[in-house]
C-alpha cells in the first residue's frame, strides 16, 4: 500500500474484540461459534499488525467480568486459549513475542502452565509484542500495582514520597511496553469497559460497528489511517 509511506503508524495498538455473540446470532448459532471466529480473526489481525510496522499489540480476550457469563461459555472461551496456546510454536517462523496480562491466579495450572510455555518460548521473538490481556482489569491492575509498591514501602526500600506516576506503570502488567496510542473497539460500543485505563490516558479511540470476526486487515488500515490523520497534543496547543 504507497500511502503507508506517509503513515504515522501508532506504537501501541489496544484492541477490544467484541460483538463476536453478535455475529453468532446473526447466523443462528451457539455464542461459542463467533468466539472461534474471532480467534481467527485475532490470528489475521495480529499479522496485518506486524505487516503494517505496528511494534505492540494488546487483545481484551478476557475480562475479570467475563466470569459472570454461562459457564459452557467461559469453558468455550477457555478451550480456545488452551488451542491457541498448543499451536502457538507451529507459528514461530512469525517472529511474534506473546505474552499474557491479568490475574492468572484464577486460571486452571494447565492453562497456567502452557502460557509460562509459551511466554519463554517466544522470549527472544522481536518483530511484534503481543499482549494477550485473560482475566484482565483495568482497576484490578492498578490495584495490583499499588500492592507491588506497598510491599516495597513496608519492606523499607522506599518511602511514601518515592511513589510517583513513573512508579505506578512500572507495576502494571504492561511495564514493558509503551502507553498505548490507539484503542480500536468493534461492534458499536462506546466504551473502554475497563481496559487499559492507566495506558490509555492519551489514547486515540476508533470505534466501527463491524462485529470482530467481520475485522478485516483493510479495517485495520481504516483505522490506523484515522489516527494517521489527527493531530495528538497530550495537553499542549
Ligand atoms: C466479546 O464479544 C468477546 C469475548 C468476551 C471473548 C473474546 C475471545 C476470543 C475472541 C477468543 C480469543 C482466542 C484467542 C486465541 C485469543 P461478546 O461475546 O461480548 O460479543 P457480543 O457483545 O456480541 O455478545
Amino acid at each position: 500500500m504507497s500511502e503507508n509511506i506517509a503513515l504515522n503508524v501508532p506504537v501501541h495498538v489496544g484492541i477490544i474484540m467484541d460483538g463476536n455473540g453478535r455475529w453468532a446470532k446473526k447466523r443462528l448459532m451457539p455464542r461459542k461459534m463467533g468466539h472461534r471466529e474471532g480467534a481467527k480473526t485475532f490470528r489475521t489481525i495480529t499479522r496485518a499488525c506486524k505487516n503494517m510496522g505496528i511494534k505492540y499489540v494488546t487483545y481484551y480476550a478476557f475480562s475479570t467480568e467475563n466470569w459472570a457469563r454461562p459457564q459452557d461459555e467461559v469453558d468455550a472461551i477457555m478451550d480456545l486459549f488452551e488451542k491457541y496456546l498448543d499451536d502457538v510454536k507451529s507459528f514461530a517462523d512469525e517472529n511474534i513475542r506473546i505474552r499474557f496480562i491479568g490475574d492468572r491466579s484464577k486460571l486452571t495450572p494447565s492453562l497456567q502452565q502452557k502460557m509460562a510455555d509459551v511466554e519463554k518460548f517466544c522470549e527472544k521473538f522481536d518483530s511484534l509484542d503481543c499482549f494477550l490481556a485473560i482475566n484482565y482489569g483495568g482497576r484490578d491492575e492498578i490495584k495490583h500495582s499499588v500492592q507491588e509498591i506497598a510491599k516495597k514501602v513496608q519492606r523499607g526500600e522506599i518511602s511514601p514520597e518515592d511513589i510517583d506516576e513513573k512508579l505506578i506503570t512500572e507495576n502494571l502488567y504492561t511495564a514493558e511496553a509503551p502507553p498505548v496510542d490507539l484503542i480500536i473497539r468493534p461492534s458499536g460500543e462506546l466504551r473502554l469497559s475497563n481496559f487499559l485505563i492507566w495506558q490509555a490516558a492519551y489514547a486515540e479511540y476508533y470505534f466501527t460497528d463491524i462485529l470482530w470476526p467481520d475485522f478485516k486487515p483493510e479495517d485495520l488500515e481504516k483505522a490506523v489511517k484515522s489516527f494517521s490523520d489527527r493531530n495528538r497534543r497530550f495537553g499542549g496547543v
